[in-house]
């Protein structure tokens, strides 16, 4: 199969109840991980790549091309959308051009007519090619520096009017932040999801900084109208946890030479574990 639109997949979540998860990617080793993962566990899922991992993988075309390459290659048969995460208006536009699948655009920081304007463009283009499209109202917070800030609630109003631009699905805050939850972390905001769904008239909603979330805070916002889970953080803990391991146990050293296949193996299995976890978690598994 070719790898699909997310629309088709994000939908049925929305109507059957259950999340996709988004996983992020960093480099070959992740994607082939996450694929075996998703695979194993007979899910539909989405890759998605910042535009840093972009830069850091040798450009958007290099990850489409590595992603389609290494989705025959394995012979995955769940269907796989490639996601631009968090995209620049020209970012989003360099991904419709290189093989993406889907893009966001992340106007968060514009003011919001200019927003609405720039996510406007781009989701007559992506769905020109048949491209779906995830915006942002309001922004996501987060650690920059060591300084973690407060999850950041999007204003109901502003994401109506978004939905209404024919938007496939929306990223909005609900006090959800990237990266690991500080202990003091006040959790979701139901009462701030609820008006959102209310407000977008059956949009589904993207839940940012998957990560950490209990599973049944997790549940209790699919039921409200999220239908998409992003995770990078956590499979980045996951993979670092193994890693340290296995050079701890000094098997790093064990026969001749370096292997790098093999220091990085732990890691990308650990990955796939956490990936099928997930994916069950989600309700996503066996949903293929
Ligand atoms: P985490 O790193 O917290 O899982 O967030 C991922 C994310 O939301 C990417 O957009």
């Amino acid at each position: 199969m070719a790898l699909v639109s997310a629309k088709e997949m994000v939908d049925k979540a929305h109507e059957g109840h259950y999340a996709i998860p988004a996983f992020n990617l960093n480099d070959l080793e992740w994607t082939k991980a996450v694929l075996a993962g998703i695979q194993e566990a007979n899910s539909p899922a989405i890759l998605q790549v910042s535009e840093g991992a972009g830069k850091y993988m040798c450009g958007f075309k290099t990850v489409a091309d590595m992603v389609r390459n290494i989705y025959d290659y394995m012979g995955i048969t769940v269907p796989v959308a490639l996601h631009l995460d968090h995209g620049t208006y020209e970012g989003a536009k360099a991904c419709i051009e290189a093989g993406f699948t889907s893009v966001m655009f992340d106007g968060s920081h514009y003011d919001f007519d200019e927003n609405v304007a720039k996510s406007k463009e781009i989701i007559a283009l992506a769905h020109s090619k048949g491209i779906s499209v995830e915006c942002e109202v309001g922004g996501i917070g987060g650690t920059e520096d060591g300084v973690t800030s407060e999850g950041e609630l999007a204003d109901p109003k502003e994401c109506a009017a978004v939905a209404a631009l024919g938007v496939d699905f929306l990223a909005a805050g609900i006090g959800n932040i990237h990266g690991v939850y500080p202990a003091n972390w006040k959790g979701l905001n139901f009462d701030r999801l609820k008006e959102i769904d209310e407000a977008v008239n059956g949009k589904p909603l993207v839940l940012h900084g998957g990560s950490g979330i209990p599973f049944d805070q997790v549940h209790k916002a699919v039921e409200l109208g999220v239908s998409k889970v992003n995770i990078n953080t956590e499979l980045q803990l996951e993979f670092a946890k193994a890693t340290r391991a296995y050079i701890e146990a000094g098997k790093d050293r064990e026969g001749k030479g370096y292997d790098p296949r093999k220091l990085l193996k732990p890691g990308a299995e650990a990955i796939t574990k956490k990936v099928v976890e997930l994916c069950e978690a989600y309700g996503s598994a066996n949903k293929a």
